[in-house]
């Protein structure tokens, strides 16, 4: 098969260098890659949202299967677009990507699907917000209804920063992704990140894992797009799992399917565990970043099977896929000044040495100097993942290879996988 396989960050890297391992894969051709992915396919300079490049470099590859690695793609209608030239594509149209689009969409859906999630109303008009939150006791949570690079939410502790973040973004902050916001219950508990393939019928469970959103060690700092993954993830219980696909994904599945938006591709739930009960956060039309490294660190199946019947058909005639037993655990090296400002073009050495079976650096934001040198180029720079007996062993092993980079320019959590340990 000829795949041409869509991004540029550690979660493609990962998808990457697991689809190389397929027999299945004659052919892989990457838009745009990064250096990492270099050495497993040909990667072609057209970006993630210019569809017409895209579907051009597919026709002209003679693609079997496109695979959309980031939202942003979606978004832009990548998958409608391959499905007018008939090029099957991993990844839901735009319409039923409005899962993760749109805020207001999901809570509205999961409304009409009695799908468990935190009590919420959607506003346009400030006043009428103002005098909502009025309902509500602290913390606020206050969310852009559209895609804002995963900034659109704000945890308000008191009303007054409320009211504020209700201005800000009615006001225009993230453009017309917060011309409407959300205004919902605040849930407490644990979080956890479930993943599924749909192919607009079936859901089968592909894997999760748990993700330390906060820049800094002790989850404290900004909110980032996650720091650390590992898999499993002790919360994630089998009952938890199957309460998640009796209540969410398959009632999602259906309710899509009903309503002639049927979704495909993967289905990312960012859940809150409370009492061993799930409520869905939120839904993501893509895998997550990172904890799509760790999956494929775990998985043991060939993943080109299960990404061809997420985009054609026929899931449920596929086994189960297998994991390996042994935990896996995935720490991101960020630049300096990450999340807000960071400081790119600083020089990384000792990254792409042999680290031994167990550990394998996948690339995020990383470029290649003139001279060969592996730079920074953006915000989370490099994954250092391992698997290991143990979660302890795994954790011991990433964070050995961490200390043989010689990266001053970078920074890194010390304490990933620590909610388990
Ligand atoms: P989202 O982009 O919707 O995943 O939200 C980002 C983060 O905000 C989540 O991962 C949670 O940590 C937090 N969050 C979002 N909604 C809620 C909520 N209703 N209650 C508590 N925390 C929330
Ligand atoms: N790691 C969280 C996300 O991909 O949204």
């Amino acid at each position: 098969m000829n795949i041409l396989l869509i991004g540029s960050g550690g979660r493609e890297h990962a998808l990457a260098w697991k689809i190389a391992q397929s027999s299945l894969c004659d052919t892989l051709v990457i838009a745009p890659g990064n250096p990492g992915m270099a050495t497993l396919g040909e990667c072609r300079n057209i970006k993630a949202t210019d569809v017409p490049g895209l579907v051009g470099l597919a026709r002209e590859i003679k693609a079997d299967l496109v695979v959309v690695g980031p939202e942003s793609a979606l978004a832009e209608g990548l998958a409608d677009a391959l499905a007018s030239a008939n090029i099957p594509c991993f990844g839901p149209l735009k319409k039923a990507a409005q899962l993760e689009a749109s805020k207001g969409f999901t809570k509205d859906f999961c409304k009409r699907h009695k799908i468990p999630t935190a009590a919420y109303e959607t506003f346009d008009n400030v006043e009428e917000a103002r005098e909502f939150l009025k309902t509500y006791s602290p913390p606020y949570v206050i969310k852009a209804d559209g895609l804002a690079a995963g900034k659109g939410v704000a945890i308000s502790p008191d009303y007054q920063d409320a009211v504020a973040e209700v201005e800000a973004m009615l006001g225009g902050r993230y453009g017309p992704a917060s011309s409407n916001i959300v205004i919902e219950e605040f849930m407490t508990g644990e979080e956890a990140s479930v993943f599924a393939l749909c192919d607009g019928e079936t859901a089968i469970l592909f894997g999760w894992a748990q993700d330390h959103k906060r820049a800094f060690d002790g989850d404290t700092g900004p909110n980032t797009g996650g720091m650390g993954t590992y898999s499993p993830a002790p919360i994630v219980t089998p009952e938890l799992l199957r309460i998640t696909e009796a209540e969410i994904l398959a009632p999602t599945m259906a309710g899509m399917k009903a309503e002639g938006n049927p979704y495909k591709g993967v289905l990312y739930a960012g859940l809150m565990v409370e009492n061993g009960r799930p409520r869905l956060v939120e839904y993501n039309a893509r895998f997550g970043d990172p904890e799509c490294q760790v999956l494929m660190l775990r998985l043991k199946s060939d993943i080109v099977p299960y990404l061809l019947a997420a985009a054609t058909g026929g899931l449920k005639n596929l086994p189960a896929p297998q994991w390996h037993e042994d935990p896996a655990v995935c720490v991101v090296y960020a630049a300096k000044g990450y999340p807000d400002s960071p400081l790119t073009g600083s020089v990384i050495r000792g990254a792409e040495q042999d680290f031994g079976p167990d550990v394998t650096v996948f690339h995020a934001g990383t470029s290649r100097g003139e001279d060969g040198s592996l730079r920074a180029a953006g915000g989370r720079v490099l994954n250092i993942c391992a698997r290991g007996k143990t979660l302890q062993d795994a954790r011991d092993k990433a964070y050995d290879a961490i200390s043989q980079i010689d990266w001053p320019g970078g920074f890194y959590r010390r304490d990933i996988g620590w909610r388990a340990l």
